[in-house]
């Protein structure tokens, strides 16, 4: 255990190392784009551009009039993602998990048997996917992207409409919803049934084929039955385990400075900036999410009304749940509706940022704080650098989270 974690601590400092020299590469004392920082005298939260510049890769001193990313004047991200909530009905134990990784990824919880729930959420891919709307069972479409999976433990309310109030709650949704894994009795899907059976008898003669379940529902529950609520709870603690808080960027604000490249920490102070981007002004926390819901005038399909389809308030027309920008960087298309493209990864963050630029599109219900900015293409860049170094790849790569078929 303690060289294991000496290992990581060893592979961490040798990562730091590695940005810190590509970020002295491309800083001079006279690099241009070094100077093109956010400046904003009457901006008590800004240093008036002096940028943050790790020449010296031995010395971690900070240098006079060099801004504290840590101070709290900058309402800056928090180091600890804080504790989350687990339901006293659903204790968290290893064996619950391990029966929750197990149903996660087997595509016997569809009608087809074709698909799993990490067919659309696949963990190099943030447990999200890279098609705008993912395909369900035979190619079935519904009408919004796949989320990416990350610190689920911290969240209220689930969907991009918030709509189910936990994760024991949400779990069952795909497995009865007739696109996703295609259980719910779809009348003109009866070809997959071939019985009239119930749905839950044939997802349960489904799982019954698979002999690793009756150990592994016994080691978490005591017996061997399998019913909705044991896979719900099963599920929901798997899920628990998805935590991200070892990008570069944690490392950054754990006070690793060179685990980020200078233009990542351009991005980063012009992100927490409230007179030039105010980003974090909805992007907040630890997971960068308020977790609130907000009509950001940037996506484009309207067949979801996202927050009204809950409230039936008209003033709640395509409010959708602030989206984490942990991971992110992997998680392209972009917005509920999948449809910010664009040919590379980086080429699809940079025009979410160029929309925001643009102020939104103006539409009802858009947010008051999606307005033009004032921004260049360097910035738009440094944005963009600053969302991929929150990229988890120790956590997407996680042994304990992959797919144990
Ligand atoms: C066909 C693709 C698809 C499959 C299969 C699928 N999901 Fe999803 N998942 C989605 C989409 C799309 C959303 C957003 C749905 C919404 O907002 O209502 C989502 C949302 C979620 C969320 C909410 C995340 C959040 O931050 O609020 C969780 C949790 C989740 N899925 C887990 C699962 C589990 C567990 C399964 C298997 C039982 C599964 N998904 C199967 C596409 C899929
Ligand atoms: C008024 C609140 C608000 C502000 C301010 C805001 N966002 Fe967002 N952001 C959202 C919401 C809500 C979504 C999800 C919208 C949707 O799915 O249609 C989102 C989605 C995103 C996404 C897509 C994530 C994904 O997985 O699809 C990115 C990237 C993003 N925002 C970056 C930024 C950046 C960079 C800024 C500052 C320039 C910013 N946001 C400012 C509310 C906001």
């Amino acid at each position: 255990m303690k060289t294991s974690l000496l290992r990581s601590l060893m592979l961490l400092m040798a990562l730091g190392l590695v940005f810190g020299a590509s970020s002295c590469k491309m800083t001079t004392p006279n690099d241009p784009t070094v100077n093109n920082l956010p400046t904003d005298p009457g901006d008590p939260s800004m240093d008036g551009g002096t940028p943050v510049r790790d020449d010296d890769a031995t010395d971690d001193q900070s240098t006079p009039g060099e801004i504290d990313p840590y101070s709290a004047r900058l309402g800056v991200i928090p180091k600890s993602l804080g504790s989350m909530t687990i339901p006293t009905s659903n204790p968290l134990t290893q064996a619950k998990v391990e029966l929750g990784r197990h149903l996660f990824y087997d595509k016997r919880m569809s009608t087809t048997r074709q698909v799993s729930c990490g067919s659309c959420h696949e963990p190099s891919k943030g447990f999200a996917d890279n098609v705008s709307v993912s395909p369900g069972i035979s190619g079935r479409m519904g009408n919004l992207n796949a989320m990416s999976l990350v610190n689920l433990g911290h969240y209220e309310d689930y969907g991009w409409n918030g709509r189910f109030k936990s994760l024991e709650e949400h779990a069952p949704g795909p497995i009865f919803n007739t696109v996703e894994l295609g259980f719910g009795r779809d009348p003109n899907f009866v070809e997959y049934y071939g019985d009239p059976d119930s749905d839950t008898v044939i997802l349960f003669r489904n799982l019954g084929e698979e002999p690793k379940y009756p150990k592994l529902f016994k080691d978490a529950f005591g017996t061997e039955t399998i019913t909705i609520n044991r896979i719900a709870q099963a599920i929901a603690s798997f899920e628990r385990t998805f935590v991200s808080n070892t990008s570069a960027f944690d490392d950054f604000n754990n006070g690793v400075k060179r685990a980020l490249s200078v233009s990542a920490v351009r991005g980063y102070k012009l992100f927490i900036n409230p007179t030039k981007t105010n980003c974090i002004s909805c992007h907040s926390g630890a997971n960068f999410t308020d977790n609130k819901f907000h009509n950001n005038g940037l996506s484009v399909s309207t067949k979801n009304k996202g927050r009204a389809e809950l409230t039936g308030n008209s003033a709640d027309i395509g409010k959708f749940r602030t989206a984490s920008l942990r991971n992110a960087g992997v998680t392209w298309p972009y917005m509920h509706d999948g449809s910010i493209t664009g040919a590379t990864p980086t080429a699809a963050l940079e025009e979410v940022i160029r929309r925001y630029r643009a102020g939104g599109d103006g539409r009802m219900n858009q947010d008051e704080r999606i307005k033009p900015l004032n921004l260049t293409d360097q910035d738009v860049a440094d944005l963009a650098a600053f969302i991929h170094s929150l990229t988890d790849t120790k956590f997407m790569s996680n042994p304990a989270l992959q797919n144990p078929f």
